[in-house]
């Protein structure tokens, strides 16, 4: 990321980002890469036709190639692994052409398979009349229904809404005080991300107090790219001021005055509420200068992204805001120190600043009587389709995964071989060691798979483990951002690979596939072309018979 375009981003500022003007102008057009669209908004921010170009054709919603789509058929991992969007795809074709019917990653109806985008709206699980006159007329259903599970004896994350007043309370009691006391909070509530790293915030919001600077930027990343995750979408659809309130108590404490709400475009009902409730925030005299008379300055920001999963990589997160091309950035510095606009930044994920309100309210201890020593308070976990209960459930750290699969969410509803947990990089579970496990950081960890962020896709009896595999490598290459080789080729490689042995055109060298493996693992820069290895050596390790016909006998 160039220091010279985050200054000249910066100089336009967020209310006239230069990422907005090519979400709007992509928005009016389907595409915003005709060549006038590009050069003007490289004259206007003196970015340059170069380094507007690069960076709206990397997204799937700005890019020439999805210029005119009409439909956008999801194919996360958890539609594949529903089966329905074939049958989809030939009803969706009786009413489009070929070139109107596009692809989308994910939207998050996990639970219903058969999700499509269309006319700017999500829709799942339709029957075949109510798609017809969807498509026909334009018209038609598109609720958006789930359990909601709390396993706590009160529930967290999952509380019942009361009223403004009361939910900000907590916050307001603490504006009263010296930001300093809430450093030891949250070191004793031992609160650590949900993004995936799991890593501690404490750290995190203290770096960023600590880091010098007159502007500073709280970000969220609401950029949940995890095919069969949905516990981000859920968080800000039916929890939206969860999520502001923890985003301002890090202003508070980290010296900020500006939260920025970066939200996938694949989800416009998150977009639509969480603007609501900073809508609601400022009516009740929440937002602007000198808030409820405690001196504190705040308000927010949102930006819709473009359909780009490496965007939630926290750095690549930040060059997208910025307009410039999404790559991930070499850390340190970090963006505690250096992040948007080169200014130091505190981002988490939607889900750690749902946490931060029973902090505010209860003390650190008394949150970290929830769940485990390392791995304190509760989880939200997202079950797709293929459960009895498909939803979201909300579990204290430390509860045993069988008592999620199999007592709250009632099991599975047809037979399933293995559970993929924390998205295509997360683990890839056999069905016999889900008893093993607990939902908890080194639970996970240690058995050799990744909690994640905790969105499970259920892999069916009848797939072939080797179309997963497939699915996985081809995930990688079609979402790699192209900054280093390993992952950027070996992906595209690793796909060949499995392809071409699936056709029978050419059995697979283990040994080749180690190196590829062992080699995107170690010297990929992000958790992207780092990650993938670890579901593919699940895969190998836990259905090794199922695979072995595409390998060449061993020697
Ligand atoms: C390829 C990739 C994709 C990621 N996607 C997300 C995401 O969608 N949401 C998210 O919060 N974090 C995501 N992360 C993790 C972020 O980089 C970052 O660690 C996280 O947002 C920090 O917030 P936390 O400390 O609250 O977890 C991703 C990381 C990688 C490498
Ligand atoms: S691992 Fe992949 S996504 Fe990550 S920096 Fe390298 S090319 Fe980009």
């Amino acid at each position: 990321m160039s220091k010279n375009l985050s200054a000249l981003s910066f100089r336009k500022g967020l209310d006239q980002s230069v990422f907005d003007r090519m979400v709007r102008s992509g928005e009016a057009r389907g595409t915003a890469e005709d060549a006038a669209t590009v050069h003007r908004i490289g004259e206007e921010s003196l970015f340059g036709d170069a380094v507007t170009l690069g960076a709206v054709s990397f997204y799937d919603f700005l890019k020439k190639q999805n210029a005119g789509k009409k439909v956008l058929l999801c194919n996360g991992s958890a539609c594949l692994c529903a089966g329905t969007q074939e049958a989809l795809h030939r009803d969706v074709a009786r009413h489009f052409k070929p070139e109107e019917i596009g692809h989308i990653c994910c939207l998050g109806r996990c639970h219903q398979g058969a999700a499509f985008q269309f006319a700017g709206r999500n829709h799942s699980g339709l029957t075949a009349s109510q798609l017809e006159t969807l498509l026909a007329t334009g018209e038609g259903e598109s609720a958006d229904r789930y359990a909601v599970v709390s396993d706590l004896p009160r529930p967290i994350l999952t509380a019942p809404w009361t009223d403004l007043a009361d939910f900000y309370a907590p916050l307001k009691a603490w504006l009263r005080r010296d930001p300093r006391e809430l450093a030891a909070e949250l070191r004793d509530s031992g609160l650590r991300g949900r993004g995936g790293a799991g890593f501690p915030l404490h750290l995190k919001w203290q770096s960023c107090r600590d880091s010098k600077g007159d502007i500073k930027y709280v970000v969220c990343n609401a950029d949940e790219g995890d095919p069969g995750a949905y516990i981000d979408k859920y968080l800000m659809e039916h929890q939206p001021h969860s999520v502001l309130l923890g985003m301002m108590a890090a202003g508070w404490f980290c010296g900020a005055k500006v939260g920025v709400l970066y939200i996938r475009a694949e989800y416009p009902d998150s977009i639509a509420r969480m603007n609501a409730a900073v809508r609601e925030l400022r009516e009740a005299g929440w937002l602007g200068r000198d808030i409820q008379g405690s001196g504190f300055d705040f308000d927010f920001k949102t930006i819709q992204g473009a359909g780009a999963y490496i965007c939630g990589e926290e750095t690549a997160l930040l060059a997208s805001i910025e307009g410039q091309r999404p790559e991930v950035r070499v850390r340190p510095p970090f963006p505690t120190q250096e992040g948007l606009f080169r200014r130091p930044t505190v981002l988490n994920n939607v889900e750690t600043f749902a946490n931060l309100r029973p902090i505010l309210a209860g003390g650190g201890k008394a949150y970290a009587a929830t769940g485990t020593a390392q791995s304190t308070g509760p989880k939200l976990l997202s079950l797709d389709g293929h459960f009895v209960r498909p939803g979201i459930y909300e579990v204290a750290m430390g509860t045993p995964l069988s008592r999620v699969v199999h007592e709250l969410a009632g099991g599975f509803r047809d037979p399933v071989k293995a559970i993929q947990v924390g998205g295509p990089l997360g683990g890839l579970v056999p069905l016999d060691r889900i008893g093993s496990l607990t939902v908890d950081f080194e639970s996970f960890k240690n058995a050799g798979f990744l909690l994640g962020h905790a969105g499970v896709v259920s892999i069916p009896a009848s797939m072939p483990m080797i179309d997963y595999v497939e699915h996985l490598f081809q995930f990688t290459a079609d979402e790699s951002c192209g900054k280093c080789f390993p992952c950027r080729l070996g992906s595209t490689r690793g796909q060949e690979l499995v392809a071409r042995a699936r056709a029978g055109q050419g059995r697979m060298d283990r040994a080749l596939v180690d190196d590829l493996l062992e080699t995107m693992e170690q010297t990929s820069l992000c958790a992207l072309g780092g990650g993938v290895p670890l579901p593919i050596r699940n895969a190998l390790k836990y259905f090794a018979d199922e695979l072995q016909p595409y390998f060449e006998p061993a020697v």
